[in-house]
């Protein structure tokens, strides 16, 4: 189905007035969707949407209203370690962009190597390190592929999150995201590799999402619910249960923040 027929699609059902913020929920964070006013749309009605993969996740498009703005809600994502399509978020946010969003803010849960962020604590990201070497826009023809990635992480936006949590007496700590491929977690020897990079905390997502959202032309801003300590650095055991089963902890005070931030206006 083209981009355009996607469109009426989702108009049809959710209306015309144009979206200004696109918000991707991460594992385990998904319960932001139904504090939404407003349509959900499975993803199986959604002709090249991701097929739902990852428990955790709740494949549905949710618009609506939220604090005054209209928000779409991406409740799952498709991950490289999927499909192995670095592209594979690329018509989801080219329909986001075609609904007139202007804004994509990105989250995900994610492992930290900053024993000041601690599991149930947030990160907002001010930048990130693409460890998997991979990229979404490999194939794109358009000289648009060169995307500069310089301020990828918006610094109105950042600004406007930090003050939100600041007002709402939450932590939120800026921090380097670093991109692993998954699905498998990574060995100590890797995290002690990232760390030395420079990145902060580490992720299977969200980086993708970033580069395309740049490439549409949309201002980003990505949050990690952090889970648990990476590999290496704690001696809990690190699951993909243990993540659904810490990510509401993180979910519960992003919620709060992007309240907060969307009611001020981003
Ligand atoms: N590594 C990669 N992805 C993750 C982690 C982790 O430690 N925790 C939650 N998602």
């Amino acid at each position: 189905m083209s981009l355009q027929s996607l469109t009426k699609l989702i108009r049809d059902r959710a209306g015309i007035e144009p979206v200004s913020v696109g918000l991707i929920l991460g594992s385990g964070l998904g319960h932001l969707a139904e504090a939404v006013d407003g349509v959900a749309i499975p993803y199986a009605d959604l002709p090249g949407f991701p097929h739902a993969g990852v428990s955790g996740h709740n494949p549905q498009l949710v618009i609506g209203d939220l604090e005054g703005t209209r928000v779409a809600i991406f409740g799952g994502r498709a991950h490289y370690y999927e499909s192995g399509r670095g592209d594979a978020m690329r018509l989801p946010l080219e329909v986001l962009k075609a609904l007139g969003a202007t804004t994509l803010i990105a989250t995900n849960a994610a492992g930290s190597m900053r024993p000041d962020i601690p599991p149930g604590k947030l990160m907002l990201l001010n930048d990130h390190i693409n460890f998997s070497g991979l990229n979404p826009l490999i194939g794109e023809q358009s000289d648009a592929r060169f995307v500069p990635m310089g301020d990828a992480y918006d610094p109105d936006l950042r600004k406007a999150l930090l003050a939100a949590a600041k007002a709402e007496g939450i932590g939120l700590t800026e921090g380097v995201y670093a991109w692993y491929s998954g699905p498998s977690f990574e060995t100590p020897a890797e995290i002690r590799a990232i760390r030395i990079l420079g990145a902060d905390a580490v992720g299977m997502s969200t980086v993708p999402e970033i580069i395309l959202g740049r490439f549409l032309g949309l201002r980003c801003a990505a949050v990690s619910a952090i889970t648990n300590m990476a590999q290496g650095l704690s001696d809990e055991s690190i699951s993909h249960s243990h993540t659904k089963l810490m990510a509401p902890v993180g979910a519960a005070k992003l919620e709060r923040i992007l309240r907060r931030a969307l009611a001020t206006g981003f």
